[in-house]
């Protein structure tokens, strides 16, 4: 097993992600909010960030792409395995995201949802790793911007290991 030494607590998620809820509310207009989140990576921040929504028309969509696999690098290919079954045309979506590494997943579901014209396409990531970027992409809501380093927990994995730890982690060997 791998050592893992704690980047970011849960008591400091919980209240960051508060912060960016906030934000959000302020930020859009009264109606639904469509929280596009990618599976598996993201579902726990979805099920926080929904949760520090006040609003009651907070619509919950799933999409999903193939993974890296057992790799902790991208193999920079995004594949859509799930794609969402509801109409987002003329809606604000806000696509929820765990982390931010190269860009290239973000930069093909952007493109992707645009073309079905919702009247806004937004990105939140709990985490972002600018110094990896290889597809520059805009972000508008950030929860940490982190160092290079390999990170689990809070929905994230190492090889499918790791997504319940409320914290989260780096990986090393
Ligand atoms: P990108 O396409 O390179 O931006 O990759 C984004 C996806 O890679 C995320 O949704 C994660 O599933 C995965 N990923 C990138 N960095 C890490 C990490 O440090 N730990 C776990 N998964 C990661
Ligand atoms: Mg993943």
């Amino acid at each position: 097993m791998a050592a893992e030494r704690v980047l970011i607590s849960s008591e400091q998620i919980q209240k960051r992600i508060r912060e960016m809820a906030a934000e959000i509310e302020s930020d859009y207009p009264e109606g639904p909010i469509y929280l596009v989140s990618i599976l598996k990576g993201a579902f726990i921040f979805l099920a926080d960030l929904a949760r520090a929504l006040k609003r009651p028309t907070v619509r919950i969509e799933f999409m999903a792409i193939s993974s890296y696999g057992m790799e902790k690098t991208s193999s920079g290919q995004v594949k859509l395995t799930r794609d969402l079954d509801v109409n987002i045309e003329g809606h604000d979506v806000l696509l929820v995201e765990d982390i931010i590494d190269s860009g290239v997943t973000l930069t093909y579901l952007k493109g992707l949802l645009e073309q079905r014209r919702p009247r806004s396409l937004e990105i939140a990531t709990l985490l972002d790793k600018p110094e990896r970027r290889i597809k520059p992409v805009k972000v508008k809501y950030i929860g940490f911007q982190i160092p290079d380093e390999f990170v689990v927990g809070y929905g994230l994995d190492y090889a499918e290991d790791y997504r319940n730890l409320s914290d989260i982690r780096v990986l090393s060997n």
